[in-house]
């Protein structure tokens, strides 16, 4: 049996909920050796290390410690610090997840050292380069081996940009194997996946008995909270939602500090919160009547339990979370948002279609399909 020596990089807070359970599918392989590394570019205990303990990743081997910078200074700091790990490790593959920073400056980083490159969550486009994200989205892809993707939307994706078709795999959502994974012991702990009562919110705009009665809020897309205006303009929309139905807003640090450089401030129906765990955010948005967002992810899970999600982008890289999903995708105009509040407040009862592989499964297949392929393959070669 050849050993395997797999390393994965990641960097911030939306990589753990990813890597989590390609660690523990890969524990199931004797013949595979992981090796964690931390960016660090996400290094405050509530956006890091709590997700660590909740999730059960190991400790990583090595945290680069890169903190916060331009996008420029971050990135190199990452390529950096990580080049002389990968020559010392000289791992058969790097892992990276995602569309940070962290992860596209891990791929070039390997890539430029002839180590092959395995990208989960591939293909995702929004086709908006203003987006930091999608610039790491598509460097990544276009150097990666192994592209790891969600949904049919990234396979084209993909196939457009001229990939091989062997390099595609679609896998389903690793993040999607988290959600299942942490609701299916929060059951086995009979814990009342319910936040109403310790947040002692009271109903407002919906039917009395309703136990859906408040709103989960999250916001910290740069083009969202650095200009004034818009932000300004969002925070009232905020206070004009929270009249009909109150709010729960877990912030973001950069939210937080661009508030307070800009002296903005919330309505007095919107309660703000730290940053929240795993687990905690997912008690608190399972119950709520919906989720208003600029996240990624959120987009995902909302869609798979059925949540309505109001996203406050004028495109979206997973638009299957629109056509197959309770996505509804309105950008930033107050009119439009508080219609879309209104509709859902009227009319609670969307149904979703099941998307194919997200199912719990997603990190079993990539961990497969890894071990087979590198069994085999010659090191750094595409197939
Ligand atoms: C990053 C990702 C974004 C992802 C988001 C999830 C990039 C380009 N962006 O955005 O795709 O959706 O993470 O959170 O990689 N800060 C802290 N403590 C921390 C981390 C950050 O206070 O632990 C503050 C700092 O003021 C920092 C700012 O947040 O300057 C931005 O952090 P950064 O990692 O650059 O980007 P995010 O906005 O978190």
């Amino acid at each position: 049996m050849k050993l395997l020596k797999l390393l994965s990089v990641v960097g911030a807070r939306p990589n753990f909920m990813k890597i989590a359970p390609l660690i523990r599918a890969f524990r199931k392989y004797p013949q595979v050796n992981h090796f964690l590394v931390h960016t660090g570019q996400h290094y405050d205990s509530n956006m890091s290390d709590v997700f660590f303990r909740e999730l059960d990743i190991p400790c990583p081997e090595i945290n680069l410690e890169v903190k916060s910078g331009s996008h420029a200074i971050q990135t190199a700091r990452i390529m950096e610090g990580l080049e002389p790990i990968l020559l010392h490790e000289k791992p058969d593959l790097v892992i990276v997840v995602g569309d940070v920073n962290s992860t596209m400056a891990a791929a070039i980083v390997a890539k430029k050292l002839c180590i092959p490159v395995a990208h989960v969550e591939a293909g995702l486009r929004s086709f908006d380069s203003r987006m930091p994200e999608e610039i790491n989205r598509k460097l990544t892809d276009a150097i990666s081996d192994f592209l790891f993707t969600p949904s049919p939307d990234a396979d084209e994706n993909l196939l457009k940009e001229g990939v091989n078709k062997k390099n595609i795999f679609q896998v389903g959502n690793c993040m999607i194997d988290t959600l299942f994974f942490e609701l299916k012991k929060l059951e086995k702990k009979k814990q009342p996946i319910d936040f109403s009562e310790p947040l002692s919110l009271e109903g407002r705009g919906q039917g009395e008995g309703d136990p859906h009665r408040y709103a989960v809020l999250t916001l910290h897309r740069p083009s969202n909270v650095d200009n004034p205006k818009v932000f300004k303009n969002l925070l009232e929309t905020f206070g004009k939602i929270s009249k009909k139905i109150p709010i729960q807003f877990p912030i973001h640090p950069r939210t937080m500090e661009r508030m307070k450089h800009f002296g903005l401030s919330t309505a007095k129906d919107i309660t703000l919160l730290d940053p929240l765990s795993y687990v905690d955010f997912l008690k608190l948005y399972k119950n709520a009547a919906f989720v208003i967002t600029d996240s990624g992810g959120i987009q995902e899970e909302t869609t798979v339990l059925q949540i309505p999600c109001i996203t406050l982008r004028e495109n979206t890289e997973r638009p299957i979370t629109v056509t197959h999903g309770t996505n509804h995708l309105v950008g930033i105009n107050q009119k439009k948002i508080l219609k879309t509040v209104d509709t859902i407040l009227k009319n609670k009862t969307r149904k979703t279609t099941k998307i194919c592989h997200w199912d719990g499964k997603t990190a079993e297949r990539i961990a497969k399909i890894l071990v087979e392929k590198l069994g085999g393959s010659k090191r750094g070669e595409r197939e």
